[in-house]
């Protein structure tokens, strides 16, 4: 039978080249990566999907050109306009994961108001990481928890961690063709299953999606114990 995962996480990469290959500037890759995040969450969300989490602006995109740092702005602040309304009605729970320092007040401000505008919705939780890095997420998570005199342990920290909120994600999609994590959920994409697509970001469609969901239902998930030790409760559970 197949199953849908409850949290999926995308790195959502290739909008510049996708934009490039076109003669158009990189902004515009971007524009319309946004285009494909909205039918993504609603493909998700039609699926069953209870969490998608995006990486739409990580601490190292800070050091791309001044012209593309301010376009992915205004883009975020043209979405959270234009978008906002849109998921609220849609039943989708909003959170921006990342380090509000260095936002203007501004988009801090839009930030704020599009998650308690949608705090109470249920359908789908869409995280957007936005300057966002896995190694920032553990060391905040430390500092808060040494400033508090907590002790450190795992459980201690997957409670300070920025995406304590939701389950550790069951799947993780890279589009654009890299093979890396490039510093996203760093500590959550522990035991998630990894999926490459070679398509660009603003080509992905409800078609990838499916293969990809498809190839997670391929995969036997272990979480460090073995194929037969699975077989085992799964025989178990047959006869109880
Ligand atoms: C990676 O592509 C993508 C990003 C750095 C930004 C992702 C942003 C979006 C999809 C838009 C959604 C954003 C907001 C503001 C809600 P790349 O530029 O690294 O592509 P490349 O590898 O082809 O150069």
């Amino acid at each position: 039978m197949s199953q849908v995962p409850h949290h999926i996480a995308i790195v959502m990469d290739g909008n510049g080249r996708w934009a490039t290959r076109r003669y158009l500037p990189r902004v515009a890759g971007h524009k319309q990566g946004v285009d494909a995040l909205n039918r993504c969450v609603r493909a998700c969300a039609a699926r069953g999907v209870a969490v998608l989490t995006v990486f739409a602006f990580s601490s190292e995109n800070w050091n791309r050109p001044v012209e593309e740092v301010s376009g992915l702005m205004e883009l975020l602040a043209m979405a959270l306009s234009r978008e906002v309304p849109k998921l609220k009605a849609e039943g989708v729970q909003l959170h921006f994961v990342g380090e509000r320092a260095g936002l203007s007040d501004k988009v801090s401000a839009g930030l704020a108001q599009a998650e308690a505008a949608t705090k109470h919705n249920t359908r789908l939780v869409l995280n957007v990481c936005f300057n966002y890095g896995g190694r920032w997420d553990i060391a905040q998570a430390a500092a808060r928890l040494a400033a508090q005199g907590q002790p450190l342990t795992e459980a201690s920290l997957d409670s300070a961690m920025a995406l304590a909120h939701v389950p550790d994600p069951d799947l993780l999609i890279r589009t654009g063709g890299e093979q890396r994590i490039s510093n996203f959920l760093l500590w959550q994409a522990a035991y998630s299953e990894l999926y490459f697509s070679d398509s660009l970001w603003p080509e992905f469609d409800e078609a990838e999606l499916d293969a990809a969901i498809a190839a997670f239902n391929r995969r036997e998930r272990r979480f460090g114990k073995t194929s037969a030790q699975l077989a085992g409760v799964a025989n178990a559970q047959k006869v109880a």
